[in-house]
């Protein structure tokens, strides 16, 4: 059944663009119903311009993929855009509203959530607990213990429904009562999938989902993807693997250096002079010296 979904899911994007309709493949390009827009988003560490992005716009409803070579800036990107680190200059509306220095935790209350690199699940606490933690936007650890058990009294039966509503989706459910450390590193990327998935997010941004998860789990990934973008949610998400990237994506977006030097369909990109310069040539080189292809 969950196969099946994969299989529908998967190359939607290169197939009907009407998702994109009108969209000009040229950074900073315009949608036709932005989700979320930013402007003149600058962040340097030391001398460094970890991101310099002038104009982006996501699409709602849709799968963007942000690509781009290591150290391109797109962690520092979702980092800023969700309240994880402070800009140095820039604006972005979200669903609208101006949410710039809004704290992470405040921006998930908007309606936007993101997953980590490096997954955070708090791993000497259960599963269920980690979800239920998740009912309260994002946080750091060292709000964790606060919340826990205290906040949301009121709440709780109705936030553990959701919980096991979501771990039953995510096939997880057996594992409730286990702790976080416990898992496999694709079940963590699965179970941060599903905590932040607790306050029902209207956007939600991955950074690097499938990294180190198995082949398997992967397709299960791509199918909670595009399930989400299908009920939907808007996604926009972090990969470097381009068969995963160009199967399923609906627009990209190319960061290198900080930069958005290209945006477009899959097949914009995969033609794209720039974008095999800065990134697609050396990404074929590293997949040609890896040599396992197991497609
Ligand atoms: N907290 C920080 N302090 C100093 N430099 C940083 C910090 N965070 C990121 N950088 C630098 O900013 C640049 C962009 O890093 P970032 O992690 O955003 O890249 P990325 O595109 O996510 O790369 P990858 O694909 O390897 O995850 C890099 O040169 C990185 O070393
Ligand atoms: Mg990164």
């Amino acid at each position: 059944m969950s196969s099946d979904d994969v299989k529908d899911g998967v190359g939607s994007g290169v197939g009907g663009d009407d998702r994109m309709v009108g969209a000009e493949p040229v950074p900073g390009s315009a949608k036709s119903d932005p989700i979320l827009v930013a402007d003149g988003v600058r962040r340097s560490f030391g001398g460094l311009t970890a991101v310099d992005v002038e104009h982006l716009e996501v699409q709602r409803g849709t799968i963007t993929a942000l690509i781009g070579p290591n150290g391109a800036g797109k962690s520092t990107l979702f980092n800023l855009l969700t309240g994880f680190d402070r800009v140095d200059r820039g604006r972005w509306t979200f669903d609208g509203t101006a949410i710039n220095g809004r704290s992470g935790h405040r921006v998930a209350r908007a309606g936007m959530v993101r997953t980590f690199q490096l997954t955070k699940a708090l791993t000497r606490m259960t599963v269920l607990d980690n979800m239920l933690l998740g009912a309260q936007g994002q946080f750091g650890e060292r709000m964790a213990g606060a919340f826990l058990r205290s906040v949301w009294k009121g709440q709780e039966r109705e936030n553990t429904r959701r919980a096991m509503e979501l771990l039953e989706r995510f096939k997880l459910v057996d594992k409730r009562d286990d702790m976080a450390g416990s898992l496999s590193g694709g079940q963590r990327k699965l179970l941060e999938m599903a905590r932040s998935l607790m306050t029902d997010p209207s956007m939600i941004m991955l950074d690097e989902p499938m990294a180190g998860v198995n082949p398997a789990l992967v397709q299960s990934l791509l199918g909670h993807i595009t399930s989400l973008r299908d009920e939907g949610k808007t996604v926009l998400f972090v990969e470097h693997d381009m068969d995963v990237i160009m199967g399923i994506s609906d627009w990209i977006v190319v960061l290198a250096q900080g930069r958005v030097i290209a945006e477009g369909r899959p097949s914009d990109i995969r033609s794209n002079q720039e974008v095999i310069d800065a990134y697609l040539g050396a990404q074929e080189e590293t997949a040609v010296a890896g040599g396992s292809d197991d497609d």
